[in-house]
């Protein structure tokens, strides 16, 4: 892990804490309890993985630690500042600030080619054209994709467009990326692509937690956090993650141009 994260006492920085967090969804009179009291402690820098099978309250979870839920009850710490105490524009500002999202399906704007995808969440922001365009620019070519600006989604395989949304993730420099299933519509070699970056962008300081159902993506965290029925009935630390750019070495090359189709 990066050593200029631990803090002057040598402790690593808490960057998110929970405790007894519970997510009760409601429709009409029915109650579903989705999280039953989650107790959670990342470091900065940290990569976790969160597993469980599915409605175990995965992606209720993300939701709450990524700042577009809030919990029934418990608290939630991020960077030391209590979110159950914000209110929705200040809750907004600090999601915009740290936090950026990956998920399974994607999510693109199939119409916008890949710099309005990736400029997103930049056209709310006060900031000059040039700089905005600047960063726009920088998050594509970090994920490789300089070549395929003016190209739609449609265009895109699906580990390109997989790469976009880390882009637009990355686009507002946040310090936590959370990603629900990012591998889990991609072929394995694709799944491997992606989390060569991921494990590329932690080293670099990003704290990353990532779901997965699959134990073999699961291993190139530093750590597990099962997730079962809304608890967490234990964790796992990963003492050697496999290496995502070593597993694809070994692999047989794909050309880029078959993968397009
Ligand atoms: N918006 C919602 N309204 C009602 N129930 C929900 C909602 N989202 C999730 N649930 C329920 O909460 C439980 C946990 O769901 P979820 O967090 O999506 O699990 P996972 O991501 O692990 O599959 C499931 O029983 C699911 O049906
Ligand atoms: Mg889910």
């Amino acid at each position: 892990m990066n050593e200029k994260k631990q803090s002057g006492t040598g402790e690593l920085r808490s960057i998110i804490r929970t405790r007894e967090l519970v997510k009760v969804y409601k429709i009409g009179k029915i109650e579903i309890p989705a999280l039953k009291g989650i107790n959670l402690d990342i470091s900065d820098g940290e990569f976790i993985s969160i597993m469980g099978p599915s409605g175990s309250g995965k992606s209720t979870l993300m939701n709450i630690i990524g700042c577009l839920d809030i919990p029934t009850s418990g608290e939630y710490f991020l960077d030391s500042v209590n979110i159950g105490k914000l209110n929705d524009n200040e809750l907004a500002a600090i999601r915009n600030k740290k936090i950026g999202f990956v998920f399974q399906t994607f999510n693109l704007l199939s119409r916008s080619n890949v710099f309005g995808n990736v400029e997103l969440p930049l056209i709310y922001t006060s900031e000059r054209v040039k700089d905005r365009r600047k960063r726009v620019l920088e998050a594509i070519e970090d994920v490789g994709l300089t070549t395929w600006i003016r190209h739609r989604p449609n265009e895109l395989s699906g580990g390109q467009k997989q790469r976009v949304a880390i882009a637009r993730a990355l686009v507002n420099n946040p310090s936590i990326i959370l990603a629900d299933e990012p591998t889990g519509n991609l072929d394995s070699r694709t799944g491997e692509e992606i989390m060569a970056i991921f494990q590329r962008l932690n080293r670099d300081g990003k704290t990353i937690i990532l779901v997965t159902h699959e134990m073999e993506i699961a291993r190139h965290t530093h750590r597990v956090i099962y997730l079962r029925d809304g608890i967490i009935p234990g964790e796992e630390i990963i003492n050697e993650q496999i290496s995502a750019g070593e597993v694809l070495r070994r692999m047989p090359k794909l050309e880029d141009k078959l993968l397009s189709y």
